[in-house]
């Protein structure tokens, strides 16, 4: 006999609690918990809808069989490498970004351009008309694309075993009401619900499946934070709606790189691979201008050279601002700190905006280096010579320390055709300067970096 009971359940992790509590004691958040509705009973609350679990045994190590991995080339590149080389049969991918960042678009792209791929786009978003107009901007290529509009989980499964696709889109996870429980859709409850029925069935059929989840500007929706642990990758999609540029991130991946990159700029028709990222992010610069530095960055397993740009001006009020874009402020902070303590720059008084270009987050630390060169630039409005580039972390007591793979970050700039690069000392000292072209000027600490560069 099925039974009706209400829990509480913490929008952060998930965690569940009989009453309601002011503090999840899983997460330690305050004020997560919500009071929702389920069935209990026979049915249990976790049985899937038309699928039979197969029972397994335990097999000793050496007697499984190892396949080849296949990977599914998705014929687009970025995403391809935020997924780790292609999309794993029977993974469950979630993307996740804020509300009209792109996902349903880079998902339904992504539909169209397979070739011999029969893909089932599921959405419980827009009306099949809405996603008409959108393909058509997309440009049709695969004509085995269905679009369906549906969001009960039983109804999809009874679709995907009627027309077997070889890919699933969900969009998006929130929308989608499984009639096994009794919850509404959106809530936690149903979200972990439906997540799992659509984990079952990629799992059982080895085809994969993506669901698109939102997330608000602080990533605190509940719904997607218990995702991520039900899924086997997270992609998260960044960026500045107001910019051109969309980051694709992998968040967490159990199937290659959790710090791959790709990168997308939105146009007319759909989002288009950024492929050589540096060109791009390099290309508004104004020669001469102060308080510019180039720095050679790595994000995941790529080199890519980015436009650092800082503004110091009086401070117009007693207590000076300090912004970053794209930069954490608290590095920026203790960056000036070492600055203002290790060179004897003074910036107590002084409003000083930091702003990466493009509307990327930087979280490789070798960008502090361009960072404090900018920030020097532009407070003795020197400007930096437009051929040089950076790449070194910055000590507490203002020494530069060496980073990580600097040969592929000099090797970059030494394409892109610049002329100098800054590097730690420590990171010099191994390297061959005969095998480039750029110059490889060794910095020891930030006290000496002014010299280097205006002296
Ligand atoms: P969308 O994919 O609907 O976002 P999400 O699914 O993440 O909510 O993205 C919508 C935005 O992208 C919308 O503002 C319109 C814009 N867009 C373009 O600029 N070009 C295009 O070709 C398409 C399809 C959308
Ligand atoms: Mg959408």
């Amino acid at each position: 006999m099925a039974k009706t009971k209400t829990v509480f359940f913490c929008k952060s992790c998930g965690n569940e609690s009989p009453k309601w509590v002011g503090k999840c004691a899983a997460c330690g958040e305050w004020n997560t918990y919500v009071e929702e509705t389920v069935v209990t009973g026979k049915a249990g609350k976790t049985t899937s809808a038309g699928l039979s679990v197969t029972r397994s045994k335990p097999v000793a190590v050496k007697d499984i069989v190892s396949g080849k991995e296949q990977r599914i080339d998705l014929q687009n590149l970025e995403l391809n490498r935020v997924l780790g080389g292609g999309l794993v049969p029977g993974s469950l991918v979630l993307i996740g970004g804020e509300p009209g960042i792109g996902k349903s678009t880079l998902m339904l792209q992504v539909a169209l351009a397979l070739s011999n791929t029969k893909v089932l786009y599921v959405s419980g978003e827009e009306s099949q008309q809405q996603i008409r107009m959108r393909a058509d901007r997309i440009g049709i290529r695969n004509e085995n694309c269905y679009i369906l509009t549906e969001t009960i989980t039983t109804e999809i499964i009874s679709h995907f075993e009627q027309l077997q696709p070889d890919l699933v889109v969900i969009d998006s996870i929130q929308t989608l009401v499984s009639p096994l429980i009794d919850a509404t859709a959106g809530s936690i409850s149903q979200i972990r619900e439906s997540a799992a029925e659509m984990n079952k069935l990629a799992k059982m059929t080895q085809v994969p499946v993506f669901l698109i989840g939102h997330i608000t500007k602080d990533g605190s929706i509940a719904g997607p934070k218990v995702l991520e642990h039900m899924v086997d990758t997270v992609i998260q999609f960044e960026g500045d709606r107001h910019y051109g540029f969309r980051i694709l991130r992998a968040v967490k991946n159990r199937f290659g790189s959790a710090s791959e990159l790709g990168i997308f700029e939105m146009n007319a028709n759909g989002l288009r691979e950024v492929n050589n990222p540096s060109e791009i992010l390099l290309s508004q610069r104004e020669e001469n201008v102060s308080g510019v530095a180039i720095s050679a960055m790595i994000e995941g397993l790529r080199p890519m050279l980015i436009e650092t740009q800082a503004l110091v001006s009086t401070a117009a009020y007693g207590t000076p601002q300090r912004s970053g874009t794209g930069f954490d402020l608290r590095r920026l902070n203790m960056l000036l700190a070492v600055l203002e303590k290790r060179s004897g720059f003074r910036l107590s008084s002084k409003d000083v905006f930091l702003n990466i270009a493009g509307g990327i987050r930087v979280e490789d630390p070798a960008i502090d280096l361009a960072v404090i060169a900018a920030i020097l630039s532009s407070g003795e409005d020197l400007p930096i010579d437009t051929k040089s580039a950076f790449a070194a972390e910055v000590g507490l007591s203002g020494e530069i320390r060496a980073v990580g793979r600097i040969e592929a970050r000099i090797t970059e700039a030494d394409k892109l055709g610049f002329e100098k690069i800054y590097i730690s000392k420590y990171n010099a000292k191994g390297l061959d300067q005969q095998k480039f072209t750029i110059e490889i000027i060794p910095v020891a600490s930030v006290n000496q970096l002014f010299g280097q560069l205006f002296g």
